[in-house]
């Protein structure tokens, strides 16, 4: 499969993957053969891009983090969360602890998994995938973090539910398709304790869930916000999801800018190292994220132009690569004669 902008898209096209919705309901499924209809569609919902399989990329296939079908249950659980009105709450703390259960055991078995995926979300839909997206970066960096099983429960209880707090504010603020005013940032910043005060007043769960919320806008030389904490005073829990939260928000299409290439987000993110993100997570994430991510085209120092189709974590700048038209596969890490050629720039 490759993955392709919504406005290269042609009718006849064989879709590479399932897509759902906000609500973690399927909308089309793998192998749908696109018509116009649905592509204008698909560009309507706000999606960037999907995946396609196609004759060339046969055997090019991603590995998930996590499986399709807990990504479609986390999206309905975190939907449904933000939903709820306060007399609706009963046994969402059961059904949250349900889908995190199933996320950290997904993430011990299977650690060694990259993150490769494009960043597929529709606009209105932005925050549960965002909620989704920032639970299983998370949950990989803890993992490698070589937190305890314990630990990663409460990195992923409070990475689905970081932004929680956004359910207090208008929907025309949080969806607006401009950017925000003074007044309207200030009150966006008061989320983190939204939430914070939510979870505390509703819940039962671990306090380092409920702190890991409340801190994940804090910077680590003290200039994020609401508590002006810095370093290791921080929470680790609120560390990891604010690194997380960044990486996936630069690289989402919004109403009101437009994505990053993942390659441009780690580099904003290696250069802000020690002064908004702690430097630890930083290794980590550096090593786990594909900055190339698999079945996405690639300009090469040549002038050729290639797909990727196998990362590998500390080497994410060298992937083995498939060269279009020739179809020729170059290993970037190991093949002696391609010791030169280098990735330019990402088709996105
Ligand atoms: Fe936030």
């Amino acid at each position: 499969m490759r993955y392709l902008p919504i406005v290269k898209l042609k009718p006849g096209m064989v879709l590479g993957q399932d897509i759902f919705n906000g609500e973690g309901k399927m909308l089309l499924k793998r192998h749908f053969i696109l018509n116009r209809k649905y592509i204008d569609a698909l560009g309507k919902y706000g999606f960037p891009g999907v995946y396609i399989d196609d004759e060339f990329t046969v055997g090019i296939e991603i590995e998930q983090v996590l499986s399709p079908e807990i990504r479609c249950h986390t999206l309905k659980m975190v939907h449904d969360f933000f939903l709820s009105d306060d007399t609706e709450l009963n046994g969402r703390e059961q059904e949250i602890e349900e889908v995190v259960n199933k996320i950290v055991n997904e993430i011990l078995n299977d650690g060694d998994v990259m993150y490769n995926l494009m960043n597929l979300k529709a606009y209105d839909d932005y925050t549960y995938f965002h909620s989704l997206n920032v639970g299983m970066i998370a949950a990989l960096i803890g993992a490698h973090y070589h937190m305890s099983e314990e630990e990663l429960k409460i990195l992923v209880t409070a990475a689905l539910l970081h932004d929680i707090g956004k359910k207090f504010l208008k929907i025309e603020v949080l969806n607006a398709k401009r950017a925000l005013t003074k007044e309207e940032q200030k009150i966006v910043r008061k989320h983190p304790k939204l939430g914070y005060e939510f979870l505390k007043r509703n819940f039962d769960f671990d306090p380092s869930v409920c702190e890991g919320v409340l801190e994940h806008h804090e910077w680590n030389n003290g200039e994020g916000y609401p508590l002006h904490k810095s370093g290791e005073d921080i929470s680790i829990y609120a560390r990891i999801i604010k690194i997380a939260d960044v990486y996936d928000a630069m690289t989402s299409k919004r109403p009101y800018h437009k994505e990053l290439c993942p390659a441009d987000a780690v580099e904003y993110i290696m250069s802000m190292n020690e002064t908004e993100f702690d430097p630890e997570t930083v290794k980590i994430f550096v090593k786990w994220i594909a900055v190339y991510p698999v079945g996405c085209e690639v300009k090469l120092s040549d002038g050729r132009r290639a797909i990727v189709e196998k990362n590998t974590p500390d080497f994410v700048l060298r992937p083995v690569i498939r060269v279009l038209d020739s179809g020729e596969v170059i290993d970037l890490k190991t093949d002696v004669d391609a010791r030169h050629l280098t990735i330019v720039g990402m088709q996105n």
